[in-house]
């Protein structure tokens, strides 16, 4: 189940090769992208890396779940047909240096606002670790939760502006039955924090709602998100975006002919969680 680099290089001629990047810590999100790609691919690959690049100061690298036996559980359960476990020096040769010789890689314009304004570096840590393990992969698809909706987006930017010879299928995201976004964060809430949590989804479901119902101005579907969330919540950002440029919209299109998407990011205690949603859904 688990491969080495040097064996990678043999399964790259076997037919359509389906890649899941992961930080581990897999959850049932996790496990619909693998299903996805088992669907779709010959063979399939889940990474498990926890790339200390795209972690900021005072962010959670030292407390982010490191569960590797149970990710392979999951991950063969889910029909992957291998997880790949690089060591950090397999991912960065110069460490300690987390750089990449002759990789200068540029996030985009995509990674400006939201999660890279708040996370400096963040982006350009996910770049530099995806485009390096599609290099070591050498994947025909790779498959992102649409959970991270940014990240999805910056990562399709740098497919299509270095023409990597990879195809990036973004996947829905999955969601508890109390309608939370799973996430491997979320096993840091308590069940008080978990109920305050549970207003996130319920706060971008009451926008789309009332935007079915005819409510195009963008700063009264906020503001009426901002009323349904818990007032215990630290905001980060609350906005509606187009999906293409990630820049506000004013005015929602009745009908909703512009792909637009309501994102979260906020703090819950100690636990910063991200959401989204589109309005076409
Ligand atoms: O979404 C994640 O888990 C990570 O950002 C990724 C894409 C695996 C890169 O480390």
């Amino acid at each position: 189940m688990l491969i080495s680099t040097d064996e990678l290089a043999g399964i790259t001629d076997i037919g359509t090769l389906g890649f899941v990047p992961t930080m581990g810590a897999l959850h049932a999100g996790h496990a619909s992208l693998i299903k996805v790609s088992v669907r779709q691919c010959d063979v399939t690959v889940v990474s498990v890396f926890v790339n200390p690049a795209q972690f900021g100061e005072g962010e959670d690298l030292d407390r982010y779940p490191r569960t590797l036996e149970a990710d392979i559980s999951i991950a063969k359960e889910a029909g992957a047909d291998y997880v790949y476990a690089p060591t950090i020096e397999e991912v960065y040769p110069h460490y300690p240096a987390l750089s990449l010789a002759g990789e200068e890689l540029e996030p985009g314009l995509l990674a400006r606002n939201w999660e890279g304004k708040l996370r400096p570096g963040h982006f350009e840590g996910v770049v530099a670790v995806v485009k390096r393990l599609f290099d070591l992969v050498q994947p025909d698809y790779a498959y992102f939760g649409e959970k991270d909706f940014q990240q999805l987006r910056v990562l399709e930017d740098m497919v299509a502006r270095l023409q990597l010879p990879v195809e990036i299928r973004p996947c829905f995201t999955m969601r508890d039955a109390d309608g939370i976004a799973l996430s491997s964060r979320n096993r840091y809430l308590s069940a008080e924090e978990r109920e305050q949590a549970r207003s996130i989804p319920t706060a971008l479901m009451a926008m789309r709602d009332a935007f079915k119902e005819g409510e195009t101005g963008t700063n009264k579907l906020l503001n009426l998100a901002q009323d349904v969330l818990d007032e215990s919540i630290q905001l980060d950002y609350l906005a509606i975006v187009d999906e293409l440029t990630l820049e506000p919209i004013e005015r929602l299109t009745e009908g909703c002919d512009r792909q637009a998407r309501a994102i979260f990011a906020g703090r819950v205690a100690s636990t910063r969680l991200i959401d989204n949603l589109p309005f076409n859904s």
